[in-house]
């Protein structure tokens, strides 16, 4: 093996584990539809490094809550200490956590249901960390695909959090015994870390008994599974990947004017004609696919009806429509933000529970590993 080799993930290796991913997201997908929703545990999160965007909305957001709405008992979680895996200073951290929790619940996140909880106020998942990074090799930190690229666009020195956050990531999967991952490709290599984690951990620290400590057969930890592509995928108003940094996003606490002020700078093309073509049109097609997913319409019948309108036509379409579809969840996120004790309070209660759900699989943990010394 060459060093690069053993530094990277090879492009042979992404690939096919994109493709069993695949193929393992659409079963579980099929199982979820077919009504089995009792087994799944899903964990999902966000760092809070900005405001949530239609991006987000659109991509992860409007998933969670179906998934919630579908019964399944789903954690969404507040990475704030990922923000400090790439940059020196955590910025707004408060308000972005504060307006995380407010997007959540005007998204629909409900607060009976889900649980929103921040890792920084969860000794546990730090204390696990301790007993995963055992686990695991310097070599095989350096070959995570996702670290590297973003070690690159970080443009400054790999900090040991920023090498080791996917072993961090696999704690906040498993302190809450998650089974289920929605996630995106690029978070692909940090769940094969987690489950390589976990099948490590059972492996070399059987479940025992509490009382007796003879082993028990069981594995403490789950395996945890991705899965893939359940939201849509949308692009910028450049048509480049939607991100604050690029100014092409347009956040959820937007008002009506302001999302039509960045729609109406969005980059289309020269042909009047409005056609559906996302390869030869990526950009006219992006709005058409925000339009559709506004109205439910088929964006092939949307381009079909504004004809030969051009780009303005096209423009004016999209903002109404993501005007009506996102005036209820602003209106409801605005009543919320007047009252940030709620939302402080639905945190601090989403803490709680996971605090304690934590110490139970840590303290299960140091059971296995004969570290439990009777106080
Ligand atoms: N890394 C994820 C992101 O950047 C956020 C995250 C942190 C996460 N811990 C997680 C996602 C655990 C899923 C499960 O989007």
């Amino acid at each position: 093996m060459t060093k690069d080799e053993n530094q990277v993930a090879s492009e042979t290796e992404v690939r096919a584990t994109l493709k069993a991913a695949q193929e393992t997201s659409k079963a579980i997908a099929a199982d979820i539809a077919a009504g089995n929703v009792g087994k799944y545990r899903i964990l999902t999160g966000d760092r809070p490094t900005g405001f949530l965007h239609i991006g987000h909305y659109f991509g992860t957001l409007k998933t969670r809550v179906d998934l919630q709405n579908l019964g399944i008992d789903t954690t969404v979680l507040i990475a704030d200490y990922q923000v400090i895996t790439d940059r020196d200073n955590l910025g707004n951290v408060r308000e972005y956590v504060l307006n995380l929790v407010a997007d959540y619940l005007a998204a629909g996140i409900d607060p009976e249901k889900s649980t929103i909880f921040c890792h920084s106020q969860i000794p546990a998942i730090h204390e696990m960390l301790v007993i995963f990074l055992s686990l695991v090799t310097e070599a095989e930190l350096h070959r995570n695909p996702t670290v590297k690229a973003e070690l690159e666009a970080a443009a400054r020195p790999m900090s040991g959090l920023l090498l080791t956050y996917p072993v961090h990531q696999a704690a906040d999967i498993l302190c809450a015994k998650a089974n289920l991952v929605p996630v995106g490709q690029d978070q692909l290599p940090h769940l094969e870390q987690a489950r390589v984690l976990a099948k490590r951990f059972n492996k070399r620290y059987p479940q025992r008994d509490p009382q007796t400590g003879k082993k028990t057969g069981h594995g403490v930890l789950p395996l945890p599974q991705g899965l893939l592509g359940q939201g849509a995928m949308i692009l910028g108003t450049d048509g480049q990947k939607m991100s604050k940094s690029r100014h092409n996003t347009v956040e959820l606490r937007a008002s009506e004017d302001d999302t039509a002020k960045v729609l109406k700078k969005a980059v289309t093309d020269s042909d009047r004609q409005i056609t559906f073509d996302p390869v030869q049109r990526p950009e006219v097609s992006n709005l058409l696919l925000i339009a559709s997913l506004c109205t439910g319409q088929a964006p092939e019948d949307i381009a079909a009806e504004i004809g030969a309108g051009g780009g303005g036509a096209l423009k004016a379409l999209v903002t109404e429509a993501l005007n009506e579809h996102l005036r209820p969840l602003r209106q409801r996120r605005a009543e919320l933000m007047r009252d940030e004790g709620y939302l402080w309070s639905v945190l601090a209660r989403g803490n709680e529970k996971v605090r304690d759900e934590a110490n139970d699989v840590l303290r299960e943990m140091k059971v296995a590993m004969g570290m439990n010394y009777g106080v």
